[in-house]
């Protein structure tokens, strides 16, 4: 008998990726680390702007990871996840993260903490207020709704090449998406690049040379190979002060993902990071220092 449920909906992305992965990693070439430029704008909001009169003994950033963490896994911050993805249009998997999440609060009350994709978008965002948000893999819009919500003045880019039937429900596209970042209040300006994120982020980047970002989302290709790569064409275009966050660290089957972020970002001095792998799948965010 078939499984239902999250893990089921988990194995089904994974078999996808699992396919993939295998017939992409039998082609494997190391991805390379990513090459940073020194002149990058800073998120000025939490960033020490005086430098003229104090000098510069440290990196500039205020902002530390634990602040995003302890918000991230807050009650209060998974209940404002609770209320905006109820506005949302539903899929399975939501459904069963809205009773997931309903349990914890009822059974530990404040002192339950649980961190996701979500609680940490909102999190950051509420810290950061990003005025430029780009993200890789959107699927239904729910982690951009996070950022749309908080910051609903945010210029958003969105890559997705809307794999059909993803995570065990349809991936409509942008239209839809457009509909769900209204639900939540969004105002701003949102545009989606459709295609594989492999040409379509480097395409994009390369033609807009001076484009960076308060806050990046890689979500997208699970394959080693595929996540490296996004990491590795995104990064450089995260500004000083900003945030990227790369989900299902501790999915099972793609434990590798671990080591991906591992290489590019938390055993990068550049960056400073928290990690959540106690429940679900796992989050992680990284503060760009320098
Ligand atoms: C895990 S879902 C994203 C979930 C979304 N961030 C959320 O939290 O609701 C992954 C998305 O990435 C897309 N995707 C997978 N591989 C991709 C690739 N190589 N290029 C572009 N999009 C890709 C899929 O179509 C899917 O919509």
């Amino acid at each position: 008998m078939q499984q239902k449920g999250p893990l089921m909906l988990g194995k089904k992305i994974v078999r996808r990726l699992k396919h993939e992965t295998i017939s992409r990693e039998h082609l494997w070439r190391p991805v390379g680390l990513p090459r940073y430029t020194q002149q990058t704008p800073l998120v000025e909001s939490v960033c020490l702007m005086d430098n003229k009169t104090l000098g510069e003994w440290y990196a500039p950033v205020l902002i530390t990871p634990a602040m995003i963490g302890s918000l991230a896994s807050s009650p209060a911050c998974i209940r404002e996840v609770i209320t905006l993805l109820k506005r949302l249009e539903p899929d399975q998997y939501v459904e069963y993260l809205l009773g997931y999440y309903e349990a914890g609060l009822e059974r530990f009350k404040n002192q339950w903490r649980y961190a996701d994709i979500t609680t940490a978008l909102l999190s950051v965002s509420q810290l950061l207020q990003p005025q430029n948000y780009l993200e890789i893999g959107v699927r239904r819009g729910r982690s951009m709704a996070m950022v749309a919500a908080t910051c609903p003045q945010c210029r958003i880019i969105g890559f997705d090449m809307w794999m059909e039937d993803y995570g065990n429900a349809q991936n409509p596209g942008p239209d839809f998406v457009k509909k769900e970042l209204k639900k939540v209040g969004f105002q701003g300006k949102v545009q989606f690049v459709d295609g594989d994120s492999h040409r379509t982020v480097k395409e994009y980047l390369r033609s807009h040379p001076d484009e960076y970002y308060d806050l990046i989302t890689v979500d997208g290709d699970h394959s080693l190979r595929g996540a490296s790569l996004d990491l590795r064409d995104v990064l450089p275009r995260l500004k000083v002060g900003g945030a990227v966050i790369f989900d299902d660290i501790v999915q099972p089957h793609i434990e590798y993902l671990q080591n991906v972020w591992q290489r590019y970002v938390a055993g990068q001095m550049r960056f400073a990071t928290w990690e959540y792998k106690d429940l679900g799948y796992g989050i992680a965010v990284g503060i760009r220092k320098y």
